[in-house]
């Protein structure tokens, strides 16, 4: 298999995952998880969301969240922003990447930020020009890239003709969402194929939910194809909260125990990884999704 020899994992778990977790945790629990997961080897930590505190309560906190936390500067800290206010916003607490979200199906756009996808694409202008003043990195989100809850399976084209537009807007990455956890390989290679005839590979990541668990083998798909940009969430963390249906983000820790398995770099450190999934599980009285959670740490240094 002629796989990446080296792959950048996008940990999603504080924004995508503490967004659709029933549980509430406190600003200061969000910081000291982040902390910890800085200190994993992690390069990339998507840290908040700049959204309507009215649509996702529980980052209502972003702010406080944001500033307090120990930014190290071989990380990311990415944070998500629908709009110019929230653009405005994370400029205020000092973000220096931030990520724009549209949507491959109509309704879910609508459902997620209140408008058709063309205006959602015309609505990011303002955010590129803030971002381009500002020296700010953007990265973009296509959900619903293989299936819409309510739309059902969704054209392939329609997320090439997206993600080039995204990427011709100033985009350095775009992150095809399985935003409820239903793709399988042969579909994700047909996808990414076909977006790779409109952005280079280098620009294209993949995010995949878990609910049927395809999450692993759609990875191993991609890094077929030679993507080597993973997004996943610690513990399993997350879903969509207007994805009905949609389980968990792909377990950061089984992303992980693959690409190891496969002598793919990453920088993370398992056990490190391990501790913070469990951190945020028993704040938030969960299980941590990955049963590597329960197994001797040690093994898997
Ligand atoms: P709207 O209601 O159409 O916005 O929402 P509006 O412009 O009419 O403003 C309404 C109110 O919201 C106003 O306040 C604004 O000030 C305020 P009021 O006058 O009523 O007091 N407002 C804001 N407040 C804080 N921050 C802002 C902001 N913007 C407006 N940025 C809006 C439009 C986009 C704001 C809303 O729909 C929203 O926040 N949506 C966020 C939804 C969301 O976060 N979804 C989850 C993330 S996407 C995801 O998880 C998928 C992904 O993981 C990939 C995948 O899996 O597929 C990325
Ligand atoms: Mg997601």
């Amino acid at each position: 298999m002629d796989l990446p020899s080296a792959v950048t994992l996008v940990e999603v778990g504080p924004r995508d995952g503490l967004q659709n977790e029933t549980g509430y945790v406190s600003a200061n629990v969000k910081i000291e998880f982040i902390n910890r997961l800085s200190d994993t080897g992690l390069k990339v930590i998507e840290a908040t969301s700049f959204v309507s505190p009215k649509w996702i309560p529980q980052l209502a906190d972003h702010v406080e969240v944001f500033s307090a936390i120990t930014k190290k500067p071989n990380i990311a800290y990415p944070v998500l922003v629908p709009n110019e206010q929230g653009m405005k916003n994370a400029i205020d607490a000092g973000a220096d990447t931030v990520c724009l979200f549209t949507a491959a199906s109509e309704t879910f756009c609508k459902k997620n930020i209140n408008c058709n996808i063309a205006d959602s694409i015309q609505r990011f202008q303002q955010v590129f020009d803030l971002a381009k003043q500002h020296h700010i990195r953007v990265r973009g989100y296509i959900s619903c890239c293989l299936v819409c809850p309510y739309e059902g399976n969704i054209n392939p084209h329609i997320v090439a003709d997206l993600a080039l537009k995204l990427y011709q807007a100033g985009c350095y990455e775009i992150s095809l969402g399985d935003t409820i956890g239903v793709g399988t390989p042969g579909k994700v290679q047909r996808l990414l194929k076909l977006v790779n005839t409109k952005i280079p590979k280098r620009a294209i990541a993949v995010h995949f939910h878990d609910t049927y668990g395809q999450a692993l083998a759609n990875i191993l798909a991609s890094l077929q194809l030679g993507i080597s940009t993973i997004d996943s969430s610690v513990a399993g963390l997350g879903g969509c909260p207007y994805a009905k249906g949609a389980s968990g983000n792909v377990a950061t820790e089984d992303v992980l125990y693959m690409l190891n398995g496969l002598d793919i770099e990453t920088g993370v450190n398992m056990q490190k990884l391990i501790e913070a999934g469990k951190f945020i599980s028993e704040k938030l009285d969960r299980k941590p999704q990955s049963k590597l959670a329960n197994i001797v740490l040690d093994q898997h240094k």
